[in-house]
């Protein structure tokens, strides 16, 4: 796992952001840079190549983060000369850059190292004359063999993009001719048999440690810290299980609806665009033990073992302890807003989730008995990604006759925005008599390190070309969390979809989602 990162040549060049030096930020490690290598970007025409992926690495460029013998070699299925796709991708970075405005300087040397290649997925020729662009690319620019694949192409092109690869030899580790490396983006699979079926088929062209399965959420920075929250401090392991914990809930709410996704969204829904990876994602990170190293296998061993001891759902257990809605018409940040019926290109009598709650239990020493409560919907209030873990009341309530009681501790993380964690404890009131109230500490990290994060996109891009998979799922992890919500998917197909819509656009989601903590006689946290 890299550590902070500050660049020596970077930070010089860097304009200073304030007269006064953060004593937070010093003695920084310096960088690792990336082999030499080619980045060939499947897919490059498209949504996810141009708001993420092609900003992520003109931003690394940017911050001297990447070599000198860099070369993206952008592929897809439309006629572009070189010329006309770095215009396309100057206009991409224009408004998805975080960065703005563009540096020219960064930008001339970063559009000299873009090239495009055209390619129809299917066409066996097309790959041989990829091979041979690439390998006049490590003659003329130096990279050295050493190539890392993107995949943003449609799901169902991966399997036959892998084995194409695999065909004319590109996956190829010959000794001494560089590293391949392929990264796939998520949805991976839609259902425990498709899931394995697609790491069965890019197995058999890629070894395991050439895969990097995105989920785009353990690049976050607040997501990182997590561990370092955990394993750099010593105060929270011993309390961190079920003796002190009461329950833990972690909620992905966004604001926003489906969007220009609609299509792609009805294949999906809630319970495989979101529980399936992030949530399920956090919860292995909350739920792990500590990892004997902080290396990519160490890390993931235990993660895969949160997700075997996650209690499997019966039909049954999916009717009590899963909620599933979709959002009506409603008012969002004071706009009136469609109901997800009435998106475009959704079916006007879809059954498709938009919303699902779940209580799950980690079945294993560290935590049964303690429930965790998860839920993710669009069109909620806000958008707040949050882990909250409830400890328990205190043994013995000495302040019972105090006017207002304590809630019990909550240590709140923030995964975004207002990224930060919040701990929650009693104080006494000042004053003559012994009043108690609750009170918050609260780090933030914009106020304390006064530096604007990283986007996800970038540090997994930079992890994936330095060779560190810390922070990718390993095909045993997707499997695992396919085999937790494959059954709920199969039951609900069983059971027919409720009453959609069952929740207004800007409420917190179904009434029935508030009765599945309530019948343990809890209740979510107002976020
Ligand atoms: C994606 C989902 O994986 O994550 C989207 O497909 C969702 O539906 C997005 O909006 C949320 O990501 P973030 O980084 O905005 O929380």
């Amino acid at each position: 796992m890299r550590e902070l990162r500050e660049t020596r040549r970077g930070a010089r060049r860097r304009p200073p952001r304030s007269r006064f030096p953060n004593p937070l930020r010093e003695g920084l490690r310096l960088e690792r840079v990336p082999d030499p290598s080619a980045f060939v970007l499947f897919g490059a025409t498209g949504d996810l190549a141009h708001r993420k992926v092609l900003p992520a690495l003109y931003q690394l460029w940017r911050s001297n983060l990447l070599p000198q013998e860099f070369t993206v070699l952008a592929v897809a299925r439309r006629p572009y000369s070189d010329a006309t796709f770095r215009d396309e991708v100057r206009s991409a970075l224009e408004r998805f850059a975080r960065v703005q405005p563009l540096d020219a300087t960064a930008w001339a040397a970063f559009a000299g190292r873009i090239c495009y290649q055209q390619l129809d997925f299917s066409d066996d020729a097309g790959y041989d004359a990829l091979g041979e662009r690439l390998d006049a690319l490590d003659r003329e620019r130096g990279t050295q063999g050493n190539r890392l694949y993107y995949l943003a192409t449609q799901p169902s092109q991966v399997t036959e993009v892998v084995r194409q690869l695999g065909r004319v030899g590109l996956d190829h580790e010959v000794h001494g001719a560089g590293w391949r490396r392929v990264i796939v983006e998520k949805p991976f699979g839609r259902d425990l048999e498709s899931a394995t079926r697609l790491n069965r088929e890019v197995g058999k062209v890629f070894r395991e440690s050439q895969v990097y399965r995105i989920d785009h959420y353990l690049g976050k920075e607040t997501v990182r810290n997590l561990l370092v929250f955990r394993f750099g401090n010593g105060i929270f392991e011993p309390i961190w299980n079920r003796r002190y914990v009461d329950h833990v809930q972690i909620t992905v709410a966004e604001s926003i609806g489906v969007e220009s996704r609609g299509a792609f969204y009805e294949e999906t829904g809630a319970i495989r665009d979101i529980l399936q990876n992030h949530l399920l994602q956090l919860l292995t990170l909350v739920a792990m033990e500590p990892p004997a190293a902080f290396e990519a296998n160490s890390l993931r061993d235990e993660k895969v073992k949160v997700l075997r001891a996650v209690t499997r759902f019966s039909p049954e257990d999916v009717r009590r302890l899963i909620v599933r809605g979709q959002y009506g018409p409603g008012w969002v940040d004071a706009q009136p807003v469609a109901g997800y019926r009435e998106e475009p290109e959704v079916d006007p009598l879809s059954e498709t989730e938009t919303y699902v709650a779940a209580r799950l239990a980690v079945d294993d020493w560290r935590w049964g008995g303690v429930p965790f409560y998860l839920r993710t919907g669009k069109r909620l209030p806000k958008r707040a990604t949050e882990i909250a873990v409830q400890f328990k009341e205190v043994p013995h309530r000495l302040f019972r006759d105090s006017s207002s009681e304590p809630d019990p501790n909550l240590l709140a993380m923030r995964i975004q925005p207002d990224e930060g964690i919040l701990l929650r404890f009693a104080a006494k009131v000042p004053g003559l008599g012994l009043d108690v109230r609750s009170v918050n500490m609260d780090f933030t990290y914009g106020s304390t390190f006064v530096v604007g994060s990283p986007d996800a996109y970038e540090t997994l891009i930079l992890d994936a070309l330095l060779g560190d998979a810390s922070l990718f799922t390993r095909a045993d992890e997707v499997e695992e969390a396919w085999g937790i919500v494959t059954p709920i998917i199969e039951a609900w197909a069983a059971m027919g979809a409720p009453d959609f819509p069952n929740y207004a656009a800007g409420s917190w989601g179904p009434e029935a989602a508030d009765d599945l903590p309530a019948r343990d006689g809890r209740r979510w946290r107002r976020i």
